[in-house]
């Protein structure tokens, strides 16, 4: 049970609120997508671009940083963590990414910090001891190619935040994730921790891109691809509908796809992601009414991922993941057909 970005269906997402209350309801795993500060500190962001989800647009002092860059080959416009300090990174304050789904999150808009990786491993620490319960960390490198061709790479400093808090072994309760496949493979040389390729419903690592080769994330899902992730990684972290495809005219599913048995003929765990409440992110057959925004039946579709034989989900609701792990049949209100 993975909580994706904390509780971020409850509070901004990458915020130590997000985080802490993710672990109060249960999560076994906090999520922070990383990214690089202009002084090579790691923060918890899930783009280096952070218009979207801090008032740094509020902010006159840094109106001269808006800039037009090319991330991974698509020119998007703002303000970029590699571009701030640290110390400039903490005087902005994280604001609720999907207001009008989540309304009721922006009531916290201007109150939490863009956390620090260390901080957050900080965090997990303390609520291990405080609640008895081993809290894992999940971190993802974003934009890995990027960010070393800026000279601040990820590996080396994720590295050693992980070696400061004694969370480097064999054993730790750490996954470490990437889109891109030549990081997780160098990671793999470095590290004992277990290493999970992403696989997206569409396109290509970036890595392989900006080297010129054809291969696709569809490629990368061939028995034989399966057989070569699992000599660098333990799992796959899979866009769910590559789990349980969507009917293209109805879009419902049904029959999961061979996804999680050949993964585990590869001897690949399967984690997918994200699961969400609000019916936009759902199958048809899990929605209720029609309101994009409104909540379906969530615990439905994490059941049917469940029953599918995944290892792990990453939610933005993590409460309800749990319920769904935990069989609560009284949270569940009614899975369509
Ligand atoms: O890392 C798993 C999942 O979070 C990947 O999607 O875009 O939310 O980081 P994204
Ligand atoms: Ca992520």
């Amino acid at each position: 049970m993975v909580a994706h970005r904390g509780a971020s269906g409850h509070r901004p997402e990458h915020t130590l609120a997000s985080y802490s209350l993710a672990i109060a309801m249960g999560a076994e795993y906090i999520e922070p997508d990383l990214v690089s500060t202009r002084d090579g500190v790691l923060v918890a962001r899930h783009e280096n671009e952070i218009g979207g989800t801090t008032d740094v647009a509020r902010q006159p002092g840094f109106a001269s940083r808006r800039a037009t860059k090319v991330v991974d080959g698509v020119e998007t416009t703002g303000w970029f963590t590699e571009d701030f300090t640290l110390a400039e990174l903490k005087t902005l304050r994280a604001v609720e990414r999907l207001p009008l789904a989540r309304p009721g999150n922006t009531v916290h808009d201007g109150r939490f910090e863009v956390p620090t990786f260390e901080e957050i491993l900080t965090l997990a620490r303390e609520a291990s001891r405080r609640t008895g319960r081993e809290i894992g960390v999940y971190p993802e490198t974003k934009y890995p190619s990027y960010f070393a061709g800026l000279g601040l790479g990820l590996e080396n400093p994720l590295l050693a935040a992980l070696r400061r808090h004694r969370m480097d072994h064999r054993g730790a309760p750490v996954f470490l994730q990437s889109f891109e496949t030549s990081n997780l493979r160098a990671l793999a040389q470095l590290t004992p921790l277990p290493l999970v390729q992403l696989i997206d419903h569409e396109g290509a690592p970036a890595d392989l891109v900006a080297r010129g080769e054809h291969t696709t994330y569809a490629d990368l899902l061939a028995p034989a691809a399966l057989a070569e992730i699992a000599t660098y990684a333990t799992g796959l972290g899979v866009a769910k509908d590559l789990v349980l495809p969507r009917d293209r005219v109805t879009g419902a599913v049904g029959t999961p796809s061979s996804l999680v048995r050949d993964a585990h003929t590869a001897s690949l765990l399967v984690h997918v992601w994200t699961l969400r409440a609000e019916n936009q992110f759902l199958p048809t057959n899990f929605r209720h009414g029609t309101d994009p925004h409104a909540h379906g039946d969530l615990v439905g579709e994490t059941w049917a991922h469940l029953e599918a034989g995944v290892d792990g989900v990453f939610s933005d609701f993590p409460d309800l993941a749990v319920a769904a792990r935990d069989g609560r049949p009284d949270l569940r209100r009614g899975r369509a057909s």
